[in-house]
C-alpha cells in the first residue's frame, strides 16, 4: 500500500521488467518504432516498448515521447490531451502543462502564475523521431545503430504504391518474430493459402553476408500464385528474395517477380518487431509495390492472411525467448540466417549474456 520512506531514484528499468537486466539495457540502446505517425495527430497516444509504458505526443515544436506518467501524483498522461496551441501535453488530474521537451510549463492551481516553475518538475522524456511513416524511440540518450536505411521508402516514385498495413500484436518474443519473417524453409509448410509451394520444400545453400548493421541474404524461390480474385487457378511463378536485415528486429524484404513478357516487376515488405516486453511483439509493417494494378486493400489483405498464417505457430514456440546458446536448438541448413542472427547478438551486443548471481 505504501512505499518506505527510503529515498530511491527512480528506476531506468520498468517495474516488473520481463527482460534480463542486461539485455533491457542493450535494446533500450535501439530505435523502435511504437506507433505509425497517423496514430498520433492531436490526441496523445498509449505506447508501450520493452515493458515502459509510454505517451506520445504531437507539439508544434515536433513530436515527443515520454513515461506515460504524470510526475505530480503518477497519473497517465496518456488520459489527457493538447492544449489549445498544441504546444503542451495535459494532464487530465490537476491540470500541469509539459512541452514537447517534458519541462512543466504551467501549474494552473498556482495562484500567482508569475512565479517560475522548479525545472526540476519535467517529465521523463525519451527521444523521438518520425521516419517512414512510424514514429521511432529510444529509450537511451544515445542510440547504438541508426534507425534502418531504406531510400526506397523514403523517395518512391509514382510507379510506387506504399501501403501501411494495420499494427499486429504478437503474443511472442521479437526475436522469434524475426527468426520466423527470414526463415526460408518455412515458406512451402506454412504459407499454403498464400504463396508457399508445397512441392518445393527444397531450400538451395542461399546466399548469406553479414555486417555490423545488419545481414543481407538472398534465394529464388518458385512460389504458387493464389489470387483473391483468381478465375485462373493456382500456377507457379519464378521470384527472387533479397532479404535486407537490419538489427535488431527490422528487415526490408524484396520480392522480385518476372512477368510474362520477360520483364519483372518488385514489391518490398518491410517488417519491424518493437518488443513490448520479452514475450509480446508489436508488428509494424509497410509493404511497397510497382506491380500495374495493385491495390492498398488487397496488398493489406495478402500481408494480413500471411502473418495469420505465421502467427500460431511462432506463438507457439517454447522456449519463448530465442536461445543464445547456438546448443539449445537443433539445427538444419536452411537455418542459416537464425544460426548467424543468434551468433552476431552476441558477438556484436553481448545480448544473452549470462546474469550475475550474488
Ligand atoms: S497527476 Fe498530473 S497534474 Fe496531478
Ligand atoms: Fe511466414
Amino acid at each position: 500500500m505504501f512505499l518506505s520512506t527510503e529515498k530511491k531514484q527512480l528506476s531506468e528499468l520498468p517495474r516488473n521488467c520481463t527482460f534480463p537486466e542486461n539485455d533491457w539495457h542493450i535494446l533500450a540502446g535501439f530505435w523502435h518504432p511504437v506507433a505509425f505517425s497517423s496514430q498520433v495527430k492531436d490526441k496523445p497516444a498509449k505506447a508501450k516498448l520493452l515493458d515502459v509504458d509510454l505517451v506520445i505526443y504531437r507539439t508544434v515544436d515536433g513530436i515527443a515521447a515520454a513515461r506515460d506518467l504524470c510526475v505530480h501524483r503518477g497519473a497517465a498522461l496518456s488520459l489527457g490531451w493538447m492544449d489549445e496551441d498544441c504546444k503542451n501535453i495535459v494532464c487530465p488530474f490537476h491540470g500541469l502543462h509539459y512541452n514537447k521537451d517534458g519541462e512543466c510549463t504551467k501549474v494552473p492551481s498556482m495562484p500567482d502564475q508569475s512565479k517560475p516553475i522548479p525545472k526540476s518538475i519535467r517529465l521523463i522524456s525519451y527521444r523521438a523521431q518520425e521516419r517512414y511513416g512510424l514514429v521511432w524511440v529510444c529509450l537511451k540518450p544515445e542510440a547504438i545503430r541508426p534507425i534502418p536505411e531504406w531510400p526506397l521508402l523514403e523517395n518512391a516514385g509514382d510507379e510506387w504504391l506504399t501501403i501501411e498495413i494495420p499494427e499486429g500484436l504478437w503474443k511472442a518474443s521479437a526475436s522469434r518474430h524475426v527468426e520466423n519473417f527470414n526463415d526460408l524453409a518455412h515458406i512451402s509448410w506454412v504459407h499454403m493459402k498464400t504463396f508457399g509451394n508445397r512441392e518445393r520444400p527444397e531450400i538451395i545453400d542461399y546466399k548469406l553476408e553479414l555486417d555490423d548493421n545488419g545481414m543481407r541474404m538472398e534465394m529464388p524461390y518458385i512460389e504458387v500464385e493464389r489470387g483473391y480474385n483468381d478465375d485462373e487457378g493456382e500456377r507457379e511463378r519464378e521470384v527472387y528474395y533479397t532479404h535486407f536485415f537490419t538489427f535488431p528486429f527490422a528487415t526490408d524484404l524484396q520480392v522480385d517477380y518476372k512477368t510474362d513478357d520477360g520483364g519483372h516487376v518488385t514489391s518490398h515488405f518491410y517488417d519491424i518487431g518493437t518488443p513490448i516486453s520479452a514475450h509480446e511483439t508489436a508488428i509494424f509493417q509497410i509493404s511497397q509495390t510497382n506491380i500495374p494494378g495493385a491495390t492498398a486493400e488487397d496488398y493489406a489483405e495478402y500481408q494480413l492472411v500471411t502473418n495469420e498464417e505465421d502467427l500460431a505457430l511462432v506463438e507457439s514456440q517454447k522456449p519463448e525467448e530465442v536461445p543464445l546458446n547456438i546448443a539449445e536448438e537443433l539445427h538444419i541448413p536452411a537455418d542459416k540466417f537464425s544460426i548467424q542472427y543468434r551468433r552476431a547478438l552476441v558477438r556484436l551486443f553481448n545480448l544473452g549474456a549470462p546474469e550475475m548471481t550474488e
